[in-house]
């Protein structure tokens, strides 16, 4: 019965000659400095070898540079793509930026980064959505070019997770890197771009992944930073099996109402937080790995910016019409599947 409602309110759409959001651009910027697992073997306790068997990262970049944050690596993103795009900054309606490492916790980054690029005539908003980020932050910036107000938003995801890691904690610290991507949103002229989604956050799995203090709850004091509650706490095994479930459960559900199988699917992109998390993702879902975009092995989790990272890297083999999924899980817990279809040959 639901599936009978959305595909009538998918035809209305189309009868009505609704606007469609699509990407119409990606650029990705990761910062010089590369951590390896040899390097961490020599901060913690830990191997090459334990690192790469449970996680499949080899290496992650980190931004090293004093006086620089989040807003940075996303302005290095967003000058690429609108080169690329041929688009002005001042022409820029709205900036929606995906990220857990803020510049500040408040004005948002959004703001900085339309400061920084010369956004003029732009506003914005952060999205808090841990590795869902970017997901969240593009369909609310699909919403905005639907509304047909808008003609071309920046969603860009960006993470600064160096400056929320213990780099004493040898479960996290081997995990997260530092990077951003953004994408250029604009109405479809081409009938392809962003076609449905099925976005969750229940706040079910607070406790197994968070930053413990500095919010409202616990805000700092000299006890909070001495307990080193302003980094990222992770219980590793609820968070790993909840991710598992939750994209391959969100993956299949757009999928079947939007009638696709595997074979359908060209490529599907997915958060990367562990590679074991994305084998058992796609093998649940029957896909071959050669259809899975996979990085995580020279980034690490970048946290919202792990998506852009892969369409920018995989920019090239894109084709006009291809279909695919994108699909991510986060701190919340916060989880997804959003269906694309590509808008652009290169
Ligand atoms: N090096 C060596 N040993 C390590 C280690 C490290 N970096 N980190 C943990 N260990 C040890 C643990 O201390 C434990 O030892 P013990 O058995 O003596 O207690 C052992 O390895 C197993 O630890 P465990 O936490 O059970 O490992 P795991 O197989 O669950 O893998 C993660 C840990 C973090 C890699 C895995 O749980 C994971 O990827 N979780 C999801 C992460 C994620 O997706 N986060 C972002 C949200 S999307």
């Amino acid at each position: 019965m639901v599936h009978f409602f959305y595909l009538a309110a998918q035809f209305l759409r189309r009868l009505m000659g609704l606007v469609k959001a699509s990407i119409t651009g990606v650029h990705g910027y990761t910062p010089d400095y590369i951590l390896t697992n040899k390097e961490l073997e020599t901060m913690v306790d830990t191997s090459d070898e334990w690192i790469s068997s449970r996680t499949g990262i080899k290496e992650r970049h980190i931004l090293k540079e004093k006086g620089k944050a989040t807003s940075d690596m996303a302005v290095e993103a967003i000058k690429g793509l609108l080169q690329k795009t041929n688009t002005r900054p001042e022409d820029i309606d709205l900036t929606i930026c995906g990220t857990v490492t803020p510049d500040t916790v408040f004005p948002d980054t959004a703001n900085t980064i339309n400061h920084k690029i010369g956004a003029s005539n732009a506003w914005g908003f952060d999205v808090n959505a841990a590795c869902s980020g970017f997901l969240f932050s593009l369909s609310t910036g699909a919403r905005f070019i639907e509304s047909g107000r808008y003609k071309k938003v920046l969603v860009v995801g960006a993470d600064m997770m160096s400056s929320i890691v213990n780099y004493e904690d040898r479960s996290t610290c081997i995990l997260f890197g530092d990077g951003a991507g953004a994408v250029l949103l604009e109405p479809s002229n081409t009938g392809f771009g962003l076609e449905d989604e099925i976005l969750r956050g229940d706040g079910t799995g607070r406790d197994y992944l968070v930053m413990r203090a500095g919010g409202s709850l616990n805000p700092p004091t000299a006890e909070t930073v001495a307990d080193r509650e302003h980094f990222v706490y992770q219980d590793g095994k609820p968070v790993f099996k909840a991710a598992v479930k939750g994209m391959t459960q969100t993956v299949q559900q757009v999928m079947e109402r939007n009638n696709l199988t595997s074979e359908d699917v060209t490529w599907l992109v997915p958060h990367q937080a562990n590679y074991r998390i994305l084998t058992s993702v796609a093998d649940a879902l029957g896909f071959p790995m050669e259809k899975v975009m996979v990085n995580i092995h020279k980034y690490g989790n970048t946290t919202a910016a792990t998506i852009p990272l892969c369409l920018w890297e995989w920019e090239n083999q894109l084709k006009k019409g291809a279909k695919l999924i994108l699909t991510a899980f986060g701190g919340g817990f916060t989880w997804g599947a959003t269906y694309l279809t590509w808008a652009y040959d290169q």
